[in-house]
């Protein structure tokens, strides 16, 4: 954004009404609300507008309603109000909802056509040719061609209203090529969106033609680009075309479903309104700083609408951003397909998750309270993982199973388990007080409490920057990053140790430990707030800093620096924020999708059990996507569902597996009676430090310890039988020896990824883990030989 905008707004694409919402919808829908809310922070909750809403005219929502046997406009009110009753479950921001059928849109709509018109830029024609219902588009080609939407076309004669596109493209070559602080820049994101378009614009340049140069110097066909079709006459759900144009013919045309729907982002905020107050949002926030869509639908993005808006005489929007495909089960996930996963699935598994507050059912919260603050809690889990696990324009696989693992590697013991741990310290040995930044006595605690700091504010950079170029992935990562850097020093630290300790020096410590654990907090919650709005809202009451919508929205998260926690704050009453998600939940989620148990609207065909009489619906042929998307297989997806979303894979090849250390501790014992061994053997046996980050108890597992460890370059799972000698607090922080390139096996259903070394004295004697010194300087990672 450039520092004179003094105002953000953003759209998402406005959905067809002809299919339920599914996670694919909304994806868009979320990152859109991310971004606003960032915004927000920004620029002042009044410069801020964020727009979403539903496209519903056109052949394939009249052929919906027909088919469920009702008119077009209950169809449309039906299918409206399921995608807006999501949103709100979701706690989407949006300021507006539109729908293209409200009287507000179809003024507007022939306002813009009547300025077309009146301009020259519309004729008369009329044509014969193959059109797509699906896409609803007129594609190239002989009767019967496979379209878009995977389905043949059909022959469509009529007379239409064509719009010449032909006359603009020179000028959006112009506009796509020019700078970014060129005032009349049209950006595309990414750059393979970008190219695509400006390759469709130029034409095909190999087959001889003659060529022109744009402004840039780059070359294009002159007349590759053909006039559009603007109407149609043959049904009639839809936008009229208003007069002075209606007039010029006998048959009655409604205006071409795309050009209705893009106009959607002027009209809702006042364009062709006749009110003031409507005209100055108009005024205010047109035109648009970022349009979201998902990169089948760039064509109509990034040639028609600057195309009608040039037409028009108006500005242009300052950028389409497109996202990829969200796949399941390897393809497109889409309606037609059958092959969806609905939000609500999502929603329902994860919102049972949250723990219940104290009083209730009853106090002090009613049942319809506590199921929003459900829903908002699991809405924040499914913001996490797709932002965090598709990087932003590419395509990327989604499963129950990949969602579940990154729940709770992340939040559960990523984020939660550092909140939990430290707050509960504050309490029991701060009397529920923030203690006010303080230097630890001792030397290497105060260089990594240094150290901490410093890192603070480089990340608090490098999420601004990030935030900026919508790259969630990367700041989900340097989040966690830092997360493991904090939860490294608080361990380091051993304050549950030092809590039993009179000596000022250890209070010193104890208290620098909590002071820096919590601000680092503190910073780490403010960045995470536009993705996780419910999660760290209750990290925030439990900080004890109040309300941080409020917060977020009076401009208190503008200048976010290291340092703002005020001594003496009380802390808010604790509790479990991210509780961890049993396996079992991906069995549920799974059954729901399979057993379709959500309320379906009642006259909507079931569209998983029954493709056939469904409306046609979108690009979901895999022959069929270079219609709409010039480059569909441009990137192979990032496949988002194996394990190695919480263990990395190991790097080397495993060693063969000794059954003798079920337990998963190697005992000194077992090599008493064993053979000689060559060095190029022992050579084979991968040690290494390792820094042990997270232990805890296995349910129903008493010998059990899940392990979350340091190994320089990646974090591991190990498990354990060490649990009856060890407590998981005495674990954290110790430098212990890990066998790296075991074979992975699987105890309680859970992954190990390796084996502790320690010595055992006779057949049940306490293993005793093998360990450093006191002060030895040896880094996770380490190899022993
Ligand atoms: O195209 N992965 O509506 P639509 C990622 N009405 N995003 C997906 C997705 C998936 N599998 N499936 C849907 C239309 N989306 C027109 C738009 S705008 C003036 C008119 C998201 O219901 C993504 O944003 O087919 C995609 O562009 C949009 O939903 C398409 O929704
Ligand atoms: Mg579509």
């Amino acid at each position: 954004m450039s520092d004179t905008a003094k105002k953000f707004y953003l759209t998402t694409p406005i959905y067809y009404v002809n299919a339920r919402p599914h996670i694919g919808h909304a994806y868009t829908t979320i990152a859109a609300d991310v971004i606003a809310r960032r915004q927000r922070t920004l620029l002042g909750n009044e410069n801020v507008w964020f727009l979403t809403g539903t496209d519903e005219h056109g052949q394939k929502v009249q052929r919906s309603a027909q088919a469920a046997g009702i008119t077009p406009q209950q169809f449309t009110d039906e299918v409206s109000q399921q995608f807006r009753d999501l949103w709100q479950r979701m706690g989407i921001t949006n300021n507006d909802y539109i729908r293209t059928t409200e009287p507000r849109h179809v003024h507007g709509v022939q306002k813009l056509f009547n300025e077309l018109y009146q301009r020259g830029h519309i004729y008369l024609d009329t044509y014969t040719g193959q059109y797509s219902v699906g896409e609803e588009m007129f594609v190239e080609g002989p009767p019967g061609t496979i379209g878009p939407d995977g389905k043949p076309t059909e022959t469509v004669t009529e007379e239409n209203f064509y719009f010449r596109l032909s006359a603009f493209q020179a000028e959006l070559i112009d506009r796509i090529e020019a700078d970014e602080d060129d005032p009349k820049a049209f950006r595309i994101e990414p750059e393979a969106r970008r190219n695509e378009v400006l390759s469709f614009l130029r034409g095909d340049l190999n087959n001889g033609a003659e060529t022109k140069l744009s402004a840039k110097g780059t070359p294009y066909v002159p007349g590759a680009l053909k006039d559009l079709s603007i109407s149609r006459s043959s049904f009639d759900w839809g936008i009229p075309v208003p007069e002075p144009a209606a007039s010029t013919t006998q048959k009655k045309h409604v205006i071409y479903v795309w050009l209705d729907a893009l106009a959607n982002y002027m009209t809702a905020v006042g364009y062709g309104s006749e009110d003031p107050a409507q005209q100055a949002q108009f005024k205010k926030f047109w035109p648009a700083d970022l349009h979201l869509v998902g990169k089948e639908i760039i064509r109509f993005h990034c040639v028609y609408w600057p195309a009608f808006l040039l037409a028009a005489g108006l500005p242009l929007p300052k950028k389409v951003q497109a996202h990829g495909w969200l796949l399941f089960e390897e393809s497109k996930m889409s309606k037609s397909r059958g092959n969806i996963v609905r939000t609500e699935t999502i929603l329902d598994a994860f919102g049972s998750l949250k723990p219940k507050p104290i009083g209730w059912p009853g106090a002090p919260l009613s049942d319809e309270c506590w199921k929003h603050e459900q829903d908002l809690f699991a809405s924040d889990v499914l913001r996490y993982f797709l932002l965090r696990e598709i990087p932003f324009g590419q395509d990327g696989s989604f499963s129950f199973d990949a969602l579940v693992q990154r729940y709770n590697s992340d939040l559960a013991n990523g984020y939660g388990n550092l909140v939990s741990r430290t707050l509960t310290m504050i309490e029991k040995n701060h009397e529920g007080a923030h203690p006010g930044l303080t230097t630890p006595a001792s030397d290497a605690l105060a260089e990594m409490a240094n150290k901490l700091a410093g890192s603070a504010i480089a990340l608090i950079d490098a999420v601004a920057d990030d935030f900026a170029a919508l790259r969630f992935t990367r700041i989900l990562t340097n989040i966690s990053a830092y997360i493991t850097e904090v939860d490294g020093f608080f361990s380091f630290g051993t304050p549950w140790k030092l809590a039993k300790s009179d000596d000022p020096a250890a209070k010193q410590d104890l208290r620098a430990i909590l002071s820096t654990t919590a601000e680092a907090i503190r910073v780490i919650t403010v960045l995470l707030y536009p993705i996780l709005p419910c999660s760290t809202a209750q990290v925030w009451e439990q900080l004890g800093l109040g309300d941080i919508e409020a917060a977020a929205r009076n401009g208190e998260f503008n200048n976010l620096t290291w340092g703002g926690l005020t001594p003496g704050t009380k802390l808010g009453p604790l509790g479990p924020i991210f509780p961890r998600a049993p396996k079992e939940l991906i069995q549920v989620m799974t059954d729901a999708e399979n057993t379709t148990t959500t309320p379906t609207p009642s006259r909507l065909v079931d569209e998983k059990a029954n493709h056939t009489t469904a409306a046609p619906d979108e690009s979901t042929h895999p022959g069929a996507a270079p219609r709409t998307s010039a480059l569909p297989s441009d990137n192979p997806g990032t496949q988002v569902g194996a394990s190695s979303a919480v263990v990395p894979e190991l790097s080397k090849p495993p060693a063969p597996h000794t059954e003798a250390h079920a337990s998963g501790v190697f005992s000194a014992d077992a090599a008493a009676a064993t053979p000689q061994i060559a060095i190029d053997d022992f050579a084979k046996v991968d040690l290494r430090v390792a820094r042990v980050l997270v232990a805890e108890r296995i349910p129903k597992a008493d010998k059990l310890l899940r392990l979350e460890v340091d190994l320089g370059t990646e974090r591991r799972q190990i498990l354990s039988g060490i649990a009856e000698w060890y407590t998981p607090e005495e674990l954290i922080g110790r430098r212990i020896i890990v066998i790296a390139n075991l074979a992975p096996r699987k105890m309680r259903g859970l992954e190990s990824h390796g084996m502790l070394l320690a010595a055992s004295h006779g057949e049940n004697g306490k293993p005793i883990l093998a360990t450093f010194a006191e002060g030895d300087d040896i880094a996770p990672g380490s190899r022993l030989r």
